[in-house]
C-alpha cells in the first residue's frame, strides 16, 4: 500500500519523508489555510521535498476556470497531481487533463457511483472519504469495499483508490486488507502506525538488561 501524507505542513513533511516510507502528499484548501503560507509556494516546496505525487486542489468553479487553473497547477512541478472535486465540471476537467497526460485526483468522493464515474473520466486517483462518511453514521469502510469490488470487475480501469479522511490506524488496516492502492494519512496517524506500547516497554527492558550485560563484562 502506498502511504501519502495528508498535510501542507512543511515541517511534518521534512520530518517524515526521510523515513523512505512516504510515497506522496495530498493537500486541500483547509490544509493550505492551516499552513498559513501562499498556496503555490507551499506546493512548490512540497514538490521539491517529496519525489512522489503531490495533490494540489483547484479552488475555482466552472469548467473553463477549473481547467485553466488545473493546467496552471500542473506547471508548478512535474509531480503535481491536480485535485478536482467530484462534480460534473470536475469530471469533465478530469477527462480533459487526462487526455493531456496530466495526473488527477478526484476528491470528495462519497459514493460508489461517483468513484465509477471518476474512473471513467480517467482519474489517476479517486479519493473516497472514510472518516467523513463515518461521521454521518454510515460505514466509510463499506464504501471502500464497494469501490474495490466494482473496480476489480474491470481490470482495464487504471484509476487507483486513494483512501482518504483516515481517522485512526484501523482505517488503514481495513483498507489494506481490501487491497486499496494508497491511503493518505495525517502525520499523527502515520506515527500511530508504528508506535506500540509493547514495543516501547520491550525495548526499555532490553536496554536495561543490556546495561547489566555491559556492567558484568566490565566488572
Ligand atoms: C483527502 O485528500 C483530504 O485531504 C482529506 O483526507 C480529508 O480528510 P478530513 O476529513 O480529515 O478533513
Amino acid at each position: 500500500m502506498k502511504i501519502f501524507l495528508d498535510t501542507a505542513d512543511i515541517n511534518d513533511i521534512k520530518e517524515l519523508v526521510p523515513t523512505g516510507l512516504i510515497n506522496g502528499v495530498t493537500t486541500n484548501p483547509s490544509l493550505i489555510l492551516q499552513s498559513d503560507r501562499p498556496f503555490k509556494t507551499v506546493i512548490r516546496e512540497i514538490c521539491e521535498i517529496v519525489p512522489g505525487p503531490v495533490s494540489a486542489e483547484v479552488t475555482s468553479s466552472g469548467y473553463e476556470n477549473m481547467l485553466a487553473e488545473g493546467r496552471e497547477l500542473a506547471k508548478i512541478a512535474a509531480n503535481v497531481v491536480v485535485k478536482l472535486p467530484l462534480t460534473m465540471d470536475g469530471l469533465k476537467v478530469c477527462r480533459q487533463l487526462a487526455m493531456s497526460n496530466i495526473s488527477t485526483n478526484v476528491t470528495l468522493c462519497f459514493s460508489a457511483t461517483q468513484a465509477l464515474l471518476a474512473a471513467k473520466a480517467g482519474a489517476t486517483y479517486v479519493s473516497p472519504f472514510i472518516g467523513r462518511i463515518d461521521d454521518v453514521s454510515v460505514d466509510g469502510l463499506g464504501l471502500i469495499f464497494d469501490i474495490v469490488t466494482i473496480f476489480n470487475q474491470y481490470p482495464s480501469l487504471s484509476t487507483e483508490i486513494l483512501a482518504a479522511s483516515i481517522r485512526h490506524p484501523l482505517h488503514v488496516v481495513e483498507a489494506a486488507k481490501m487491497g486499496v492502492s494508497a491511503a493518505t494519512l495525517p502525520p499523527k496517524i502515520f506515527k500511530q502506525l508504528y508506535e506500540h506500547p509493547l514495543t516501547k516497554s520491550g525495548l526499555a527492558q532490553f536496554d536495561a538488561d543490556w546495561g547489566r550485560v555491559i556492567a558484568a563484562q566490565n566488572a
